[in-house]
């Protein structure tokens, strides 16, 4: 069977098969996500008026977060000129209140667990439990309709409410995401590919503030998960970490007691030390889901710059040292399933057997591809209008490297005890927007992964 016979079969198997799946847990990061489709005049003539010369600066190296609008502005060129994401936290009032009356042009729902929460709950009708850091009412409603709940604490006990009943009025965590498309022009810089730089007026994520549901009635929350995925790890810094790391470690240790699968999606996370705390708590993980960066980073930590730097030298990425980097990942923490993603194709590597991982990740493929060609998936059938999505030309090379290298078959491979999987994704051409997009990729592909055990 070809690529895409083997995409629909997946899809098909999923489909019926995902409403088998127990409570997912999320935890700990959403916010509301207030999207500006960048233009370049307003853009050009926003740079000039804060000084070219004290912008440029910050499009060479980025500051360590924003405490002013040159900063703002300078970070933003950062992620056009290369065509990568970036997220700061913004420290000052002044230049909060310089995004806010830029504006934007949607308001959505961010945050790994928030996004994750509407796919799953919303769209597959999985049951989620959701850390909300801060309920307002803005946030309330960006949630959909479905078997979403959050925790609250009524006489001492714990009650699942959907997030608009929760009826709290709290705090508008805002992160205003920059983005333009493949392309983009400003002065003379042009960006090689979509992407968006995200900055964070938001004390609570970036914190890793927890609430006091969770903190005080986690053994409760967790008796009603089968499945977890934390996320929002990502912003910590050297300073800030310990007090977070102890609450997360402690979770982990209730959701290992209860033999609940925990999955870490790993997002880009500049502070090296915190890189280094989250490599000591990976092996509590059944497994982990992050893309060529995050995982060059986290490589280096462990002393392996050689192979850090081949991750980043080729595009495509070279799928070899990209296996060679998930080995060593896997034998240094004993986690058991490592989920790379990258433009153009996914690998898995994994310590059990079976074509249904592959499968997981058609379907992780393809609604993704869908994300990307619509914005927002509505219900599980809108995936299936991904299908007459090109599968990428580029991947052909990386399969015959991987046939060479590895023997691989049908996308499945056999390596030092490991099951290596890969497929070949669907590219969309004109992408309506970029963010979110990784979340979807690892949600489904791990809920996919049970849903067809
Ligand atoms: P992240 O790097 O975590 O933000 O996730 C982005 C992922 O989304 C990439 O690794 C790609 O696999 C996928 N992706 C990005 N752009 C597209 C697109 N236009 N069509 C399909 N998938 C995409
Ligand atoms: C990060 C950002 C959030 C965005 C999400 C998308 O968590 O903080 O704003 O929605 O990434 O993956």
């Amino acid at each position: 069977m070809g690529w895409n016979g083997l995409y629909s079969s997946a899809f098909e198997r999923v489909r019926s098969s995902i409403g088998g799946v127990g409570t997912v847990l999320l935890a700990y990061n959403t916010n509301i996500d207030a999207i500006k489709y960048l233009d370049r005049e307003d853009l050009e003539a926003r740079i000039e008026r804060a000084g070219v010369k004290e912008v440029l600066p910050y499009s060479e190296e980025l500051p360590k977060r924003i405490e002013s609008i040159q900063q703002l502005l300078g970070s933003i060129l950062w992620s056009i000129r290369r065509g990568k994401a970036a997220e700061l936290f913004v420290e000052s009032c002044s230049t909060r209140f310089y995004m806010k009356r830029w504006g934007w042009d949607e308001l959505r729902m961010g945050g790994q667990v928030g996004i994750m929460a509407n796919l799953l709950g919303g769209v597959y009708g999985v049951p989620v439990i959701a850390h909300v850091p801060q309920l307002s009412k803005l946030q309330a409603g960006l949630f959909k309709d479905g078997p979403i709940y959050v925790p609250k604490a009524e006489s001492g006990k714990i009650n699942l409410v959907h997030p608009r009943d929760f009826e709290a009025d709290e705090e508008n965590c805002i992160h205003y995401i920059y983005e333009f498309p493949r392309g983009f022009r400003v002065f003379e810089f042009e960006a090689p590919r979509e992407n968006r730089f995200i900055g964070s007026a938001d004390d609570y994520n970036p914190n890793v503030v927890v609430r006091q549901e969770f903190e005080e009635h986690f053994e409760e929350i967790a008796e009603k998960a089968e499945l977890a995925i934390i996320s929002g790890l990502q912003a910590l810094t050297e300073e800030n970490y310990r007090g977070p790391f102890e609450t997360i470690r402690a979770h982990l240790e209730v959701l290992e007691e209860r033999g609940i699968p925990a999955h870490l999606e790993f997002a880009f996370t500049p502070d090296e030390t915190v890189r280094k705390e989250i490599l000591g708590l990976l092996g509590k993980f059944w497994s982990v889901g992050l893309n060529e960066v995050e995982l060059a980073s986290i490589i280096e930590v462990m002393g392996e710059k050689a192979i850090a730097e081949r991750l980043l030298a080729h595009d495509p990425v070279d799928p070899v040292a990209v296996t060679e980097a998930m080995i060593k990942l896997a034998e240094k923490t004993g986690v058991r399933r490592i989920h790379f993603h990258t433009y153009g194709y996914y690998l898995a590597l994994t310590n059990y057997r079976g074509e249904f991982v592959r499968d997981a990740l058609l379907f992780a493929a393809l609604a993704a591809a869908a994300k990307a060609k619509l914005g927002d998936v509505g219900s599980i059938d809108d995936i299936v209008k991904a299908m007459d999505v090109p599968v990428n030309e580029k991947a052909r090379g990386i399969e015959e490297a991987l046939a060479k290298e590895y023997g691989m078959e049908g996308g499945i491979a056999e390596i030092s005890g490991y099951q290596l999987s890969f497929v070949p994704t669907k590219i969309v051409a004109k992408p309506r927007s970029t963010v979110g997009i990784g979340d979807t990729i690892s949600s489904s592909a791990f809920v996919g992964e049970f849903a067809l055990r």
